[in-house]
């Protein structure tokens, strides 16, 4: 989500008639979009923008600086903000993303420090001006915000209440990508299987409805969508998710924590048992489907037993990849409140012990891929050899492959697997498609 709004911006400063600096620190205008979902996140973005104030005041090349984000969007970082960063020039919200050429203008125009922050919580942005971060595979919006509240997230409270975008919006702009070249979409949403509950009834469609109507589009070859909540994936998605040719299958379900008590507390809204009872169907209606998740160690409370659980869902579910978060206390949540805090050193002996079977069973789930054919979408070279190529299967793993050429990017190819890795799968060209 984040990465998308930081497209849009992108987007907007080049109508505008900037263009992408190469390095941050040669940039005249800096735009830090920030994150505040973990602490992180946070102590990361005071870090850089002392750099970049260091830079401005020494009049080496940056000349503004703008912050924007979910860290803005909270009162304490506001304050802070006010109070001692009051040297940055604009800054902005995750919901007023719209009016940023109008406050970069209006920074340079009249010298004036610019500030807009709003918990306007109906505003649906209009994507038009998005820029592209590649050319084949794009991200896009159905959802913005989200209303689950779970205990431990920040996010409700920064970018607001759950809307829907028309589908009709949605259709258009997926059209004008397939138009200039792109080939895979990524639908994006805090929890996009609640598509729809916003909308005005006459256009009213679920989540399912949508999947099959974008599956309609003709040149699109690739759907993906991100982020399903467990508690409101139905038996429709699972359906038009193996119905829809152009759906990969992949699923990405966060379960967060094993224990039905833990979740309880998290206010997830459903058991190990559902999840699990979620996973054996969709496994039995698409069987070569892949799945990720997120979960999370050392959430209040959390016992050894607690993250037994959660180990023997990932022993179950076997997924090919999973994000692994150590609990971060977010101010302003619930579980920030929780009086039963997990030591420091007890999360990490946990979220090792965790990782390792993830690891593992990553490890394991790309070793199945040894001598299969796979259909991958070519994104560019590696990073440490021109010669190869690396892309994207269907299932998300990320392929390197030899006996292809720059030509082939955006492409896609067949790649025979000839040596599995842990995080990736190396290959050979097999059959070239136009
Ligand atoms: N601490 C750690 N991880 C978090 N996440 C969300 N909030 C927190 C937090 N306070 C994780 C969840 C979510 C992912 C995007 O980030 O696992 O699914
Ligand atoms: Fe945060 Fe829960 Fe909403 Fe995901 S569903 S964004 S974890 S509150």
């Amino acid at each position: 989500m984040n990465e998308h709004d930081s497209e849009n911006i992108a987007g907007m400063l080049e109508s505008m008639g900037y263009v992408l600096a190469d390095d941050p620190f040669k940039a005249e205008v800096v735009v830090l979009n920030t994150c505040s979902v973990r602490e992180h996140a946070d102590k990361r973005f005071y870090g850089m923008l002392g750099q970049f104030k260091k830079r401005r005041d020494e009049n080496k090349d940056t000349r503004i600086v703008c912050v924007c984000g979910c860290m803005p969007q909270q009162p304490r970082v506001q304050d802070e903000i006010k109070k001692s960063f009051s040297w940055v020039d604009v800054v902005f919200g995750t919901q007023t993303i719209g009016d940023f050429p109008r406050l970069l203008n209006d920074r340079i125009s009249t010298g004036k420090k610019q500030f807009s922050i709003t918990a306007n919580n109906s505003i649906v942005p209009d994507e038009k001006e998005s820029k592209r971060l590649h050319k084949h595979k794009a991200l896009v919006n159905i959802t913005y915000g989200c209303n689950n509240f779970c205990t431990y997230c920040i996010v409700p409270y920064t970018r607001g209440r759950e809307r829907s975008r028309k589908p009709s919006d949605i259709i258009a702009e997926i059209e004008s990508l397939v138009k200039n070249g792109t080939k895979e979409v990524t639908l994006l949403g805090q929890n996009v299987n609640s598509y729809g509950k916003t909308l005005e009834e006459d256009q009213r469609i679920s989540f399912a409805q949508l999947l099959r109507q974008v599956n309609k589009i003709e040149g699109l070859e690739r759907i993906r969508f991100m982020t399903s909540h467990p508690k409101d994936i139905s038996d429709d998605v699972i359906c038009a998710m193996r119905d829809c040719d152009k759906v990969c299958e992949f699923l990405h379900l966060p379960f967060q924590a094993g224990s039905s008590s833990l979740l309880k507390k998290m206010n997830r809204h459903y058991t190990k048992e559902d999840y699990l009872d979620i996973i054996e169907k969709a496994k039995r209606e698409i069987p070569d489907l892949a799945f990720s998740t997120d979960i999370m160690i050392g959430f209040p409370g959390e016992t050894d037993q607690d993250v037994e659980d959660t180990i023997d869902i990932c022993e179950q579910v076997r997924y090919d990849s999973a994000f692994t978060f150590i609990y971060s206390k977010r101010r302003g949540t619930p579980a920030a409140k929780m009086l039963d805090q997990i030591p420091e050193d007890v999360k990490h002996e946990r979220f090792e012990r965790v990782l390792e079977v993830v690891n593992r069973i990553s490890g394991e789930k790309n070793a199945e891929y040894m001598g299969k054919t796979l259909e991958v979408l070519v994104e560019g070279t590696s990073k440490k050899n021109e010669a190869v190529l690396t892309g994207k299967s269907r299932h998300n793993k990320t392929v390197n492959f030899t006996g292809g050429d720059k030509s082939m990017i955006g492409k896609l190819v067949q790649v025979k697997i000839t040596d599995p890795k842990s995080f990736s799968l190396n290959g050979e060209l097999v059959k070239y498609i136009l």
